[in-house]
């Protein structure tokens, strides 16, 4: 049996799925509102998420506690009229799974003990089997979906092999990225052999959350936009493009969408994918990435001599406005969404943050954000 048939045979196992208006949006068919999700919605912003986190211990061990990720997973969804979950568990489970040795400490980010800096490093780093090393998350992603009940749809996730890399070489979070850009200015082979392996890893990471019953998939490439141009096609793009691709073959019907912080500028690049969805930071008009996909998916027929299908938008509120008061992030929604269906098409949108929400907003002014995306007539 392939592995999409066992993925089919898996997703009728699950109650079938009430709220739909995201996966129509996405696919260009009529909806009735925009959906809307927050990424990063379970957080600390939400004083119950940080509860459940003081009796799970610490981070990871929240991640790893099955009844509590699906616990966090679920308490935006109580709070707001959200149109989808996302699994509660980090893009760095990969690298920790790979014996970097995460670690977090407090108020500096995460952390791994083992950067990656050699090729005895490199050569060290094990074949990712998603359903032994990181099988709480398999396990996370069957047990949020079964409490979901078809409220509506999971989204799994991974991290881009770029942004992976970056923590892996960095040892933790950077400004600069001066061990990344230094072995792609001094070693590229270097970096192209992790950005392979970790390709590899993401495929069949994001292949196992939809066994375990995934219905959606991001990619975050959060540190895309750090790149140089010509380099953010070989070191990101080509990478992202190929764990798309390989999905598109095991599981046909999974929609993924492709969020590049910072990628704005290079929707024409990130269109020549197979992805369905890419997502938008707030330094980016919709109205004018709508203008800019329009013309790649002309030119990549003309291309590929076949009709390329239309990529939606997903995105794109500064997180900060969420510091604002109601009224400035109802009109920041109005004009968001005026310019999501200025092109006159009234589908083909999903509401979101152009990134994180971040810890210290209101969870009242989450609220605000969300009703006033339904509240908008489409
Ligand atoms: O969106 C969700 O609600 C699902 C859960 C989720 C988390 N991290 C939980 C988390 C998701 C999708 C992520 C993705 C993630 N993790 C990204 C990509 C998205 C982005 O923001 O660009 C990145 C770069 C990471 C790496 C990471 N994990 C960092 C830099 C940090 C520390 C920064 C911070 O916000 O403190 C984490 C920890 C982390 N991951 C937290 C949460 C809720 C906070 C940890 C805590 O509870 O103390």
């Amino acid at each position: 049996m392939s592995a999409s048939d066992n993925s089919n045979s898996i997703q009728q196992e699950f109650a079938p799925l009430k709220n739909d208006r995201l996966l129509r949006a996405l696919r260009f068919e009529t909806i009735d509102t925009t959906p809307v999700w927050m990424m990063r919605q379970a957080g600390r912003y939400l004083p119950e998420y940080k509860a459940t986190r003081a009796e799970a211990g610490d981070f990871m061990s929240l991640c790893k506690d099955t009844d509590r990720a699906t616990e966090v997973t679920l308490q935006p969804l109580r709070r707001y009229d959200l149109d989808a979950a996302i699994l509660f568990s980090d893009i760095l489970t990969i690298p920790d799974a790979m014996g970097l040795g995460l670690y977090f400490e407090t108020g500096e980010g995460p952390k791994f003990k083992h950067p990656i800096r050699t090729q005895a490093d490199l050569d060290r780093l094990p074949l990712l089997e998603p359903n032994d090393s990181l099988d709480y998350v398999m396990r996370a992603v069957t047990s949020i979906r079964k409490a979901l009940n078809g409220q509506v749809p999971l989204f799994g996730f991974s991290g881009s092999p770029w942004t992976l890399a970056t923590y892996m070489i960095e040892g933790g979070s950077s400004k600069d990225y001066r061990y990344t850009k230094g072995f792609l200015y001094s070693n590229p082979e270097f970096l192209h052999q992790l950005l392979d392996k970790l390709a590899t890893a993401v495929i069949d990471y994001l292949d196992a959350q939809v066994v375990a019953g995934a219905q959606i998939l991001q990619i975050f490439d959060s540190w895309g936009g750090a790149l140089g141009h010509r380099q953010f096609i070989d070191f990101s793009h080509a990478y992202n493009k190929r764990i798309v691709a390989e999905l598109k073959v095991r599981h046909p019907q999974i929609p993924v969408v492709l969020f590049t912080k910072g990628g704005g500028l290079w929707l024409d690049v990130q269109a020549d994918s197979e992805a369905n969805v890419l997502g938008l930071d707030w330094t980016m008009p919709i109205d004018r990435a709508r203008q800019v996909l329009n013309e790649s998916q002309r030119q990549l027929t003309k291309q590929y001599k076949k009709i390329q299908s239309s990529k939606a938008i997903q995105g794109n509120l500064d997180p900060a406005t969420l510091y604002g008061s109601p009224a400035t992030i109802r009109a920041e929604v109005n004009a968001m969404l005026d310019s999501a269906y200025a092109g006159g098409e009234k589908t083909g949108y999903i509401a979101n943050l152009g990134h994180g929400i971040t810890q210290w907003v209101n969870p009242d002014n989450a609220k605000v954000f969300i009703d006033a995306v339904h509240d908008y007539k489409i």
